[in-house]
């Protein structure tokens, strides 16, 4: 049967990669997981996502309580790889050109030159996106969505390898501004952690109390650019069945007319999912794929991954608000509705 599907695959007629013998790159990127889930304890499933959302060009939210290592995460995968890293601090006093750069008036060219904030680089850490206003918030998912950033009437593009890692406290923290929901879409994933169990607790302990006494981090892995573009366009080749296909295709009809299924859940839903959901999930269970060392996709590696890719993208109608429903509990509905290929 794999065999079959290597045949469809321009890729694999080509090279011999892929067809049992593992990649370069795959081994690197299965090796940074490892070094990352060695840092990060307990917490391997934002590790993956993160390095899902970087395989598929795309920009991660991560939410989750003071202390759980969202910070620590994102700036342990810049650490492995070999590009621009900037942080950006947000607070409430911050200005949109704090993050695009602004125009500063030279006296020997008498002339304004563009000063490039810190969104031009490859990985940018946005933390603690919600403890900023709206217009902060906005210049940086415009600059997402565009790739590029305008000033005073020129434009300037950000890096072909470009990836906002936000992170943000769950909303009812006081003095924070929530991020407006349509733009909530220009994140691929929108990652929730939750606090550790007691075993994982204890594995922290000792992790932190090491990194304190050695002071250094010993990194085993460094990828470059390149690797991110040759593990992206690697993955991307993963097939996918047609029947897997119309699963797919029939959980993100199912955010749209659910009442097919269930009238009462129905009701919760304002809006279904677009076809950029669609687009989303079929390249990430793609990669999720890829990752576990399988050159096909599976219902599985969409399941893995539906949460994160519908959770910001499904609106719910006050019914549901008023009665505490989630879009958690409605994609968690629809997964038990939609009938496995
Ligand atoms: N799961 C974990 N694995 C390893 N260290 C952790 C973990 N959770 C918390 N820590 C420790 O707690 C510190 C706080 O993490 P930080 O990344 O600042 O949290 P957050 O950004 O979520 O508020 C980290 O620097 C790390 O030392
Ligand atoms: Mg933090």
């Amino acid at each position: 049967m794999i065999y079959a599907i290597c045949q469809s695959r321009i890729c694999l007629i080509t090279t011999e990669k892929g067809c049992g013998k593992m990649s370069e790159v795959r081994t690197k990127i299965i090796a940074l997981k490892k070094f990352m889930d060695a840092q990060i304890v307990g917490q391997g499933d934002l590790v993956n996502k993160l390095i899902i959302t970087l395989l598929a060009d795309g920009n991660a939210l991560v939410e989750g309580a003071p202390g759980l290592a969202k910070t620590k995460a994102i700036k342990t995968l810049a650490s492995v790889i070999n590009a621009q890293y900037n942080r950006i601090q947000f607070t409430p006093d911050l200005l949109p050109s704090d993050i695009t750069g602004s125009e500063i008036y030279v006296p020997e060219k008498s002339d304004f030159e563009f000063r490039r904030g810190p969104v031009f680089a490859n990985l940018v850490l946005a933390d603690e996106i919600n403890r900023a206003p709206a217009k902060v918030q906005s210049a940086l998912l415009e600059a997402m969505a565009e790739r590029q950033v305008s000033v005073g009437g020129k434009t300037y593009e950000l890096p072909k390898l470009f990836m906002v890692m936000a992170t943000q406290n769950p909303i009812e923290h006081e003095g924070t501004y929530n991020l407006p929901e349509a733009q909530l879409d220009r994140f691929l994933m929108y990652i929730k952690i939750d606090q550790p169990n007691a075993e994982s607790e204890k594995k922290i302990l000792r992790l932190v109390r090491r990194e304190i006494a050695e002071n250094t981090v010993n990194i085993p892995i460094v990828l470059d650019i390149d690797d991110v573009m040759n593990a992206r366009s690697e993955a991307l080749r993963v097939h996918m069945s047609d029947a897997v296909e119309e699963y797919l295709v029939q959980l993100i009809m199912a955010t749209r007319h659910l009442q097919k299924y269930d009238p009462k859940m129905a009701g919760y839903i304002m809006y279904g999912a677009s076809p950029r959901a669609t687009l989303a999930l079929d390249r990430c269970a793609k990669i999720h794929a890829w990752m576990q060392e399988r050159d096909y996709v599976t219902p599985e590696d969409i399941r893995a991954v539906v949460f994160d890719i519908l959770r910001h993208r499904i609106i719910l109608s006050f019914e549901a608000q008023a009665e505490g429903v989630t879009t958690d509990d409605v994609v968690a509905q629809i997964l038990k509705l939609v009938p496995l290929p």
